[in-house]
């Protein structure tokens, strides 16, 4: 009786965590899984309109942008939309003093302002298959863990090379639900992507850090850039005489806009979730690793922000990396919050309490999985002061701009050791160094950097034992008596690392002979010590414990969909295509408070203020708005949208990701989460996770009435 009430309890929970609105599903299969839920939600088009190999589809106009973004195509002459946050790099890059596009913004007005960008990409998914059985042929259950990974890994070869021969796509096998899964994707990588414009930051990063993962949100969140290819459009190196790209596909855009309740889907590249791991993974995440972190990178911003707040200089130097630090360091507050709220922990227990007994029940299952959650408990029990060390050593260690930099002359120094060596190799290496110090010194300040120096390192010595913190750490505490400013002072003066000039005379004029230079810099030596540590007493003991984690999750995974036969899995995300989908919707954040679902330009003008950095306005926007001037761009009830929010599950990556509505008709740019809902990497809830997007309208409008670069809409699909 007793175990027939916690199956039912089991197929409760089964219900709610299977709401629509969570999962992130594999394109080549959501004819199969989902186009019937997809339908009954309001989607008008078909699962093959979607993602096809015998037609074109929506797939052929998404790209993965960059290393980490997503970007859609817009039009048949290769246009591109992304975030601003996305196209920041290669903004900044193209900004001098004479010519802050950051400051101004940025519109090509004819095909030849177009600018080149050296190392950015963008890569088309041309198709996927599953490819599980291939993969795992020759695999046998009573194979070790690593005879397994290498005959996979060899499969894995064989398949990618045979996918690509005599073609000029590349290929790559992915891992899905913990390696029980396999799939090959064949993708076509272009490098010839060109700005063509970009709102001021006042618009672009309106509300900056300040608003960043909070809802409302009024952030103009773009930038735009087009793909050129040779004559042949096949993708090229930049060359003048490449010509805009013919896509096989591109997003037709509405102005119709969004109502609570519309079907919506997101199609993009999200990056990576873990939601299923055990209690015991939420609990050192959110309980050892993340407080550290947090308040590491507390100190951090701290620093930053009292030396930006002095000097124009410095806040131009070091906005992108307070950006960096900011993001998840307020991501991860609003996880931990969103973790206790929602009961996760308690939640997964119930969970593994279901499935412990469901095994237990049956002599095969509990011969299976029987062993697994107490073998969970006791990894996690070893791995939680080893993960607690490392997020002193990556946040405090590394957050030292001066550590990183030292420990990049490593090379130069065991090439230098090496009578084998050529000089014209230690020539290849010093002219590399010189480069990179270039790049380094354009945004450090040795002041900033000397102060988080003295937080993080009080910090660490204040919450660790001494046992384990790298001995050079120590060892310069007690020296300078816990004096970490006095410690902080002596270094900084000492060293050639936090020195440009000092650098530049080490490299100028280098020789072997100099290494001892490089050996006895006490920055070098902190560094080595950090560097020691993590390579002596973390790293293999992690990679062991993390290589039998791996493989019991993928057991745990399997058995999870066995005890669940009815539910539906999501794989999680990991880079690869997919797509989620949802509703337009508002929420209830907290009691008594509700959250409409959409922002306008009032919101803009009410939190303008021409004193907070993060809050002007622009006064060509303003202008627009006293006269209401909106065009075509305006909603039926006189408003100008700026943002909404829906319930489509995305995560890191799904940046810059075309939000489509039941016709498949582009609606919006995803490019944030709301704060209650960041947990939903580890678990999702429908009542508080929601995605955020830009209203399309609003970026047309930008384009068109505020910059007068109305002849990039022309070339757009646009559906009145
Ligand atoms: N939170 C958004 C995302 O994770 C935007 C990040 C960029 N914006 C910022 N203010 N740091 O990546
Ligand atoms: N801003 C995130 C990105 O750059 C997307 C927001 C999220 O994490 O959901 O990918």
């Amino acid at each position: 009786m007793k175990k027939l009430s916690s199956i039912i309890v089991a197929t409760l929970l089964i219900v709610k965590l299977g709401f629509a609105g969570e999962g992130m599903w594999i394109p080549m299969l959501l004819e199969q899984l989902n186009e019937p839920e997809m339908k009954s939600m309001g989607m008008r088009i078909s699962a093959e309109d979607i993602y096809s190999i015998n037609k074109s589809s929506l797939k052929d106009a998404i790209l993965l942008f960059g290393r980490g973004c997503t970007a859609e195509i817009i039009s048949d002459e290769g246009l591109i939309l992304t975030n601003h946050h996305c196209g920041y790099g290669q903004i900044q890059k193209h900004s001098s003093l004479e010519h802050d596009y950051l400051t101004t913004g940025f519109w090509a007005m004819d095909r030849s302002q177009e600018l080149p960008n050296p190392g950015l990409t963008v890569t088309l998914l041309v198709r996927m298959e599953d490819v599980t059985r291939q993969t795992l042929e020759g695999v046998t259950t009573g194979m070790t863990e690593k005879a397994r990974s290498e005959k996979i890994r060899e499969n894995i070869g064989k398949l990618e090379k045979a996918a690509t021969e005599g073609t000029r796509y590349n290929a790559k096998v992915r891992a899905f639900y913990y390696g029980n899964e396999f799939y090959l994707f064949i993708t076509e990588t272009f490098n010839d992507v060109r700005l063509v414009g970009a709102p001021p930051s006042n618009i672009g990063k309106f509300g900056g850090d300040t608003d960043n993962w909070m809802w409302p949100r009024h952030t103009g969140d773009f930038s735009m850039f087009r793909i050129y290819v040779n004559k042949n459009n096949e993708p090229a190196e930049y060359s003048p005489d490449n010509v805009p790209y013919k896509p096989k596909s591109h997003l037709p855009i509405s102005l119709k806009g969004v109502d609570k309740g519309d079907f919506t889907f997101v199609f993009g590249y999200p990056g990576s979730t873990q939601e299923y791991l055990p209690s015991f993974a939420i609990d050192m995440i959110t309980g050892v690793e993340n407080p550290p972190a947090i308040r590491l990178r507390e100190k951090r911003l701290n620093a930053f922000d009292n030396f930006m707040q002095q000097s124009d200089l410095v806040r131009i130097q070091y906005s992108d990396k307070y950006a960096g630090v900011a993001n998840y360091w307020k991501k991860m507050i609003g996880e931990n919050r969103g973790i206790r709220k929602l009961d996760a922990i308690e939640k997964k227990q119930e969970l593994e309490r279901q499935f412990t007994a469901w095994a237990s029940a049956d002599a095969v299952r509990s011969e299976r999985y029987g062993g697994l959650l107490p073998r969970f408990e006791l990894l996690y029990t070893r791995l939680r002061p080893i993960n607690e060390t490392e997020t002193y050593l990556i946040e405090g260690g590394l957050g030292i701009e001066a550590v990183r930099y030292a420990y990049s002359y490593n090379q130069l120094l065991s090439k230098s050791r090496d009578k084998t060596t050529s000089d014209e190799e230690i020539g290849k290496l010093v002219t590399q160094l010189q480069a990179s110090a270039r790049n380094f010194f354009r945004n450090y300040n040795q002041s900033v950097d000397r102060s988080v120096f003295a937080s993080l390192m009080a910090d660490w010595i204040e919450h660790q034992d001494q046992s384990k913190i790298p001995s050079a750490i120590v060892q310069g505490a007690i020296v300078y008596n816990n004096d970490f400013e006095a410690w902080a002072d002596k270094l900084y003066a000492g060293s050639i690392f936090t020195d440009s000039t000092r650098i530049k005379k080490l490299l100028d004029r280098y020789s072997v002979k100099k290494m001892k230079k490089i050996e006895a810099d006490p920055m070098f030596q902190l560094a080595l010590s950090v560097y020691d540590h993590y390579f002596s007493q973390i790293q293999p003991e992690s990679q062991m414990i993390n290589a039998e984690l791996d493989s019991l999750q993928r057991l745990y995974m399997q058995g999870l969909m066995e005890f669940q036969p009815d539910r539906k899995f999501y794989p999680d995300a990991n880079s690869t295509l997919r797509v989620t989908y949802g509703k337009v919707d508002d929420y209830y954040p907290r009691d008594a408070v509700h959250y409409r679902y959409y922002t306008t330009l009032e919101g803009i003008m009410e939190k303008e203020d021409p004193a907070i950095y993060d809050y002007v306005v622009e006064p060509g926007l303003k202008q627009l708005y006293v006269k209401k001037d909106y065009g075509r761009y305006g909603a039926k009830d006189g408003t100008m949208r700026i943002a909404f929010t829906g319930s489509n599950h995305t995560t890191g990556g799904n940046s810059g990701s075309p939000v489509l509505n039941a016709d498949g008709q582009l609606v919006g740019v995803n490019f944030d989460r709301n704060w209650e809902g960041t947990m939903s990497d580890l678990m999702y809830d429908p009542d508080q996770c929601r995605n955020i997007s830009l209203d399309i309208r609003y970026c047309l409008f930008i384009i068109d009435k505020f910059a007068g670069a109305g002849h990039l809409v022309k070339e757009m699909t646009i559906i009145d």
